[in-house]
């Protein structure tokens, strides 16, 4: 079982995706850009704020690091038989280089089922909320993280509104797989949500 936590920065998914694996016999739990030690320089390389990078550029990097993670943890943990719970997969890239930068879906489509071998999430939650509450949110985390992973958090709200729109449009397209949670609210509430989701597909009892 394959299990996706998306939404825009400061959406709280990483807090649910940690929440949901409490309630788990042993969840293997991931996360994108990163997940392997190559994805993880990688990933150093795309949240610099310093560099400047081309969006064509950003987008193949994404996809080698997708690929290293799907061929050396997501896919061996699958075929044992794990849930595996990822922070962000082929989606992110859709929504945030698809609709945020403007990049052509069929293209970005093509790229992840290249990377992927085509492999898609069971379930893909998309914890939904304003963007300027998922902004105020991000840059008060950023405030005392590091300084070089906050590339993608100084981009502007009309960026947000769009990889949001882009979020919501994808799971329109795909009522089965894609489920939206209205993150707007404390973590114990978008708890109680994501849980009933989670039970109802049978994920948790
Ligand atoms: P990260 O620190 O993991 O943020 P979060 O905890 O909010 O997921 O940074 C990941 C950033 O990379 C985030 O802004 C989304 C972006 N991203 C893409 O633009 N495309 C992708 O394919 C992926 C996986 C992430």
């Amino acid at each position: 079982m394959f299990i996706t936590f998306e939404g825009i920065d400061g959406s709280g998914k990483s807090t649910q995706l940690q929440r949901v694996a409490e309630l788990l016999p042993s969840p293997v739990l991931t996360k994108e850009p990163g997940g392997t030690p190559l994805a993880d320089r990688i990933r150093a390389i795309l949240l610099d704020s310093g560099s400047t990078i081309d969006p064509l550029a950003e987008v193949l990097l994404f996809a080698a690091s997708r690929r290293q993670h799907t061929v050396e943890v997501i896919k061996p943990a699958l075929a044992r038989g794990a849930v595996v719970l990822c922070d962000r997969f082929t989606d992110a890239t859709l929504a945030y280089q698809g609709f945020g930068r403007l990049l052509p879906l069929d293209r970005l489509r093509q790229l992840n089922d290249w990377a992927t071998d085509s492999l898609r999430s069971d379930v893909t939650l998309i914890f939904d909320l304003p963007e300027a509450t998922g902004l105020t949110r991000a840059r008060s985390r950023n405030a005392e993280a590091v300084a070089d992973e906050n590339r993608f958090e100084t981009e502007d709200l009309r960026f947000y509104r769009r990889v949001r729109e882009g979020y919501l449009s994808l799971a329109e397209s795909d009522r089965e797989r894609y489920v939206v949670i209205d993150a707007d609210g404390t973590i114990d509430e978008v708890f109680a949500r994501t849980r009933a989701v989670l039970e109802g597909r049978g994920v948790l009892r």
